[in-house]
């Protein structure tokens, strides 16, 4: 009797204690980003892999933007969770309002000193915890910081085609071996489309649905390389962008904004980054910032602010390398300087609450529900939900866990399973200790 006690006390606790070891787990995290994918790119096209992701997973609504919704800028709130003003990656363009010099987005990525700004990215925070991480492509994963680099990193070189899809599947192929065969935990890829075509088409143009059609057979084979590398049971994926796009409006159905028309720039500039779409700024010379912002507030189809009266929103205020006046235009107008050079047909770097700068979120995985329509969020709650994942204890940052838990499956549920068993080994145990 004694024997068949201890039997069925052994059997118990290893039923009771399964749950517990299969929450314990940690499972691995691959976060691709497509840039530029506007939340409704797969609408009016036939996304069947990004379909099913949404039986297998979960879909958000959409997901907005932090305020500066450009690539590096929203790249950067994604991975730290902190917004734009605290993380200071604050245009696309690296500049040095001192100096004049500009660098352009593909040769910041090396740049350690425009993104090493005292916020510490997911992947370093990871690697301290011990875990071992890579980025390919992804925008702020080239850079040091604090001299420390992400264990291994491809940079994306400039005039690298954005588009060749065999490539897109060759670096699937190399990130799974990562994955599967150098126990890599985290994973960070990054693809320059739809970004490319919808800017140099424009977001209605068919060639946008084209590249959506390419992107979704993508994740086609990016689901096939799971099961092939036999990852199903421990990668999770998200999948994401940094913004919309937008069609920009050209004459003669509008009046393109030339502020050279309303101020002379070099006369009471010092510094400035206009020419690149709806997010402009400028140093105004000494004595002549209110000058300079009383022109602005003239020209049409654009908002001016001083940055210490940014909306709090916005959370740019408390930057130190933002100039001191900030321009943002109306959905689709582009904000030109002297002349109209800008041949761009889509853009972006309008107020985040647009709908057109709204962006996608996907994910599916061990640890991700099924058939879950999330409500949208803003992108900055994507960071603790990763750390959630990767069971590593966040950074601080400006995100919210409890916006994005519901999407997980043991949210709560673990503890409760586990419970539960320990709670029926108890009662069953006093049950037959009561029998004899
Ligand atoms: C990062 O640090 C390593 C080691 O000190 C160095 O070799 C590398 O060049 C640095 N990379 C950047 C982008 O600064
Ligand atoms: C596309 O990528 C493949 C594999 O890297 C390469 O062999 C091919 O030449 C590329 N095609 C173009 C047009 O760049
Ligand atoms: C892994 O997932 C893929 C894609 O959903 C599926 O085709 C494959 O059958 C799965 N493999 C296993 C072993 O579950
Ligand atoms: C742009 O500004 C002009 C002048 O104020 C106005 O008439 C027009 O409606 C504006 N266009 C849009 C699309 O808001
Ligand atoms: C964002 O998080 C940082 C770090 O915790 C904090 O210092 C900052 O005040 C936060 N920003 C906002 C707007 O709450
Ligand atoms: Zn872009």
């Amino acid at each position: 009797m004694k024997t068949e006690l201890f039997v069925l006390v052994a059997a118990l606790v290893c039923t009771a204690s399964k749950p517990l070891s299969k929450a314990a787990q940690r499972n691995k995290l691959l976060l691709v980003s497509f840039d530029g994918f506007r939340w409704d790119y797969d609408q009016d096209v036939e996304t069947p892999h990004m379909d099913q992701l949404l039986q297998d997973g979960v879909k958000a609504k959409y997901m907005t933007p932090p305020m500066l919704t450009m690539t590096s800028p929203s790249h950067f709130t994604t991975i730290t969770g902190r917004w734009v003003e605290d993380h200071e990656v604050v245009h696309n363009m690296m500049f040095n309002a001192k100096t004049n010099q500009k660098v352009p987005h593909k040769q910041t990525l090396t740049r350690s000193e425009w993104w090493d700004n005292g916020v510490q990215p997911l992947w370093i925070t990871a690697q301290n915890q011990g875990l071992k991480t890579a980025s390919f492509y992804y925008p702020g994963g080239g850079a040091n910081y604090s001299g420390k680099a992400v264990n291994r990193v491809i940079v994306e070189e400039s005039g690298h085609p954005d588009d060749n899809e065999t490539e897109w599947r060759e670096n699937i192929d190399k990130v799974m071996s990562w994955f599967s065969e150098e126990d890599f935990h985290l994973v960070t890829l990054y693809y320059g489309e739809p970004d490319n075509v919808g800017h140099a088409k424009g977001p209605d143009h068919p060639d946008r649905k084209t590249i959506v059609r390419q992107i979704d057979r993508t994740i086609g084979y990016l689901r096939e390389a799971i099961g092939h590398h036999r990852l199903n049971d421990s990668l999770n994926v998200i999948i994401t962008s940094d913004q919309g796009m937008t069609t920009v409006k050209k004459r003669p159905q509008v009046d393109e904004i030339v502020l050279n028309k309303y101020l002379n720039l070099l006369k009471l500039a010092s510094f400035e980054i206009l020419d690149y779409g709806g997010f402009g700024i400028l140093t105004p010379r000494p004595g002549k910032e209110q000058e300079v912002f009383d022109a602005l507030s003239n020209v049409p189809n654009l908002t001016v602010y001083k940055k210490d009266e940014l909306p709090e929103s916005f959370r740019l205020a408390k930057s130190e390398r933002l100039p001191p006046i900030v321009v943002v235009a109306d959905l689709g107008f582009n904000l030109n300087s002297r002349f109209i050079v800008y041949v761009n047909k889509g853009d972006h770097g309008y107020h985040s609450g647009e709908m057109d700068m709204k962006t996608i979120f996907r994910a599916f995985g061990p640890d991700f529900r099924r058939n879950f329509l999330s409500e949208p969020f803003d992108s900055i709650h994507v960071y603790p939900l990763m750390c959630k994942v990767l069971q590593i204890k966040p950074a601080p940052h400006n995100g919210s866990l409890s916006v994005t838990e519901e999407m997980l499956l043991l949210h709560g549920g673990g503890s409760q399973r586990s419970q539960l068993s320990v709670a029926l080994l108890l009662s069953m145990m006093l049950f037959m200790f009561t029998e004899l």
